[in-house]
């Protein structure tokens, strides 16, 4: 499984790096937002760190002017990756992309058979939205499992990435039903470390190390 941080804090970016299994990075509006700065200098500036794919969404709803858009942030890097809204704008636009050679990821996706189309359009990573879903009472991992079946049953290449992941769980649990990609907050990154009996274990041959020094 490939795991992305899904930030536009490009410090994040860089503390994380550090541990040598990031594969890539996806961002959003409200995440690009959330840093102060324009998407072309935050993305640019990730292109430099990380080499691996770069998802920048398109702020357009209109398919040409999604086109225009995604075109000139692909030229920023090879990396780039255009992220798009599930719309029919959306769709139309993957397959513009697709058919243009750039890589897309088409995102706010809520069910299976809107996975499906962004896959017939070629769609580099489908972005299901599990977290948004477990918010409204619905199973999230369940779309997940359901898109890996869809699409083994007719081998389209697209990409699962798990989207809106809140916690480790959700993690080990995209990993046990296929999702080729998971995308994580720094925040969740960090709790994929954690056990209780590696931090008192490893208290304890500390512990026993010392005592054992001063014999
Ligand atoms: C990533 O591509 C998505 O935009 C992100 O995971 C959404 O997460 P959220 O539901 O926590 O905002």
């Amino acid at each position: 499984m490939k795991f992305f941080i899904d930030t536009g804090i490009v410090e994040e970016i860089v503390q994380a790096k550090e541990w040598g299994f990031i594969d890539g990075v996806t961002t959003n509006p409200s995440l690009i937002a959330k840093s102060g700065r324009t998407q072309e200098e935050v993305i640019s500036e990730i292109c430099q760190i990380i080499d691996g794919p770069i998802s920048a969404e398109v702020i357009s709803t209109e398919k040409e002017g999604m086109i225009k858009e995604g075109a000139e942030l692909a030229k920023i890097n090879d990396n780039v990756v255009i992220k798009l809204p599930l719309t029919e704008d959306g769709i139309s636009a993957c397959k513009w992309f697709s058919d243009n050679g750039i890589k897309t990821n088409v995102t706010l996706c809520f069910s299976p058979l809107q996975a499906l189309l962004a896959a017939k359009n070629g769609a580099t990573y489908i972005s299901p939205f599990i977290g948004r879903l477990d918010d409204i009472g619905h199973d999230g991992m369940r779309i997940i499992e359901e898109i890996r079946h869809i699409y083994d049953n007719y081998g389209y290449p697209t990409e699962i990435l798990a989207a809106s992941i809140r916690h480790s769980t959700h993690v080990r649990d995209a990993a046990m039903v296929g999702a080729d990609v998971s995308t994580m907050p720094l925040k969740v990154l960090k709790q994929l470390f954690k056990h209780p009996l590696t931090d008192s274990g490893l208290e304890a041959f500390l512990r026993d190390h010392a005592q054992s020094q001063n014999k």
